[in-house]
């Protein structure tokens, strides 16, 4: 669990407040500005959203968790790291030449002069383009290839601007993907509920461990798993929902989404689901799954 800069006890708490200058004990600090305050100090969490598997739901749950929190007033930014750059089309951002995170990789300008403001209040992005594809190949071949992307973040987390950083991955475990958990403090997995949902598990916690063991980020950790496209009709979805529970029991999270139309019509419309259709099952899901979240990596005083 990642650990505030702040302390979360509210004496201890006063006590930081207080010793900011120009506080004293006179001087009434609403419990909103506290939060702020703290908020604002407290250091960035990356979480990657990864998986080999294409179609299982990491693209939407990284852009509607991220607008999720977003909504919660928690500064959020939103890395697309998959060329074909689907969750920059569902915020409604027009892809440019040279708007990505493929410069920087390769020596070339700064993560920070990447970043775009969106239609979305406390949510910013790292668009894609076409060819981070061939950062693919091209980080294969460097020295310190796990290494890359979390070097080129590493001002973007100091800068402290935003608590979360959410990085939404291409379909495959390639050279994003592993820098991706090389950069990440924890993975999160977009598990569909259907046949065979499991055995993806295996291979992307050998992913973990290799991470691990390289020594490139030590810290990694399964975050948790966002089961994804339940669908209510199938005992197939309730089985593998039992299952995924009964083998991990601490990290699914209670919040199911379910498979709904209007979460797959709202990227088409450049739209996250709030903006969509803001009372729909899907959205009220992903609303859900954000309070876990922020609950579970302590993000907010409030939770
Ligand atoms: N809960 C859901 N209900 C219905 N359709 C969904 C849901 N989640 C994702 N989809 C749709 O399924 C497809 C794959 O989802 P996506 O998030 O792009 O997966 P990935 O990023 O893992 O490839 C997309 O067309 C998306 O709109
Ligand atoms: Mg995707």
């Amino acid at each position: 669990m990642p650990r505030p800069l702040v302390p979360t006890d509210p004496s201890l708490r006063s006590n930081v407040i207080l010793s900011l200058p120009g506080m004293d004990n006179a001087t009434r600090v609403p419990d909103s500005a506290v939060s702020t305050f703290l908020t604002l100090f407290m250091r960035t969490v990356t979480f990657t959203i990864a998986n080999q598997k294409g179609g299982v739901g990491k693209t939407t749950t990284a852009v509607n968790l991220a607008a999720a929190l977003a909504e919660k007033k928690i500064p959020t930014l939103l890395i697309d790291l998959d060329p074909q750059a689907n969750a920059t089309s569902a915020l409604g951002v027009e892809k440019k030449e040279g708007l990505s995170l493929y410069g920087p990789l390769r020596g070339e300008g700064k993560a920070g002069d990447m970043v775009v403001s969106t239609a979305y209040a406390n949510l910013e992005l790292i668009p894609s383009e076409e060819d981070l594809a061939a950062a693919e190949i091209e980080i294969a071949q460097s020295d310190n290839y796990l290494n890359k992307l979390r070097t080129v973040l590493q001002p973007l987390k100091d800068a402290g601007k935003h608590r979360v950083i959410i990085i939404d991955c291409p379909p495959s475990m390639g050279m994003l993907s592993m820098n991706s958990l090389a950069a990440a403090d924890f993975l999160l997995i977009a598990l569909q509920c259907e046949y065979l949902a499991l055995e993806g598990l295996g291979q992307i916690m050998r992913n973990v461990e290799r991470i691990r063991e390289a020594g490139v980020n030590r810290s990694l950790e399964l975050g948790g798993v966002v089961m994804t496209m339940f669908d209510i009709r199938t005992n197939l979805a309730r089985q593998v929902v039992e299952e995924v529970r009964k083998h991990l029991p601490e990290k699914p999270f209670d919040t199911v989404i379910p498979r709904t139309v209007r979460l797959s019509e709202a990227p088409s419309f450049g739209k996250t689901i709030f903006a969509y259709d803001p009372l729909s099952p899907g959205a009220t899901a992903y609303r859900n799954l954000a309070k876990e979240v922020i609950a579970r990596f302590k993000l907010k005083e409030s939770a």
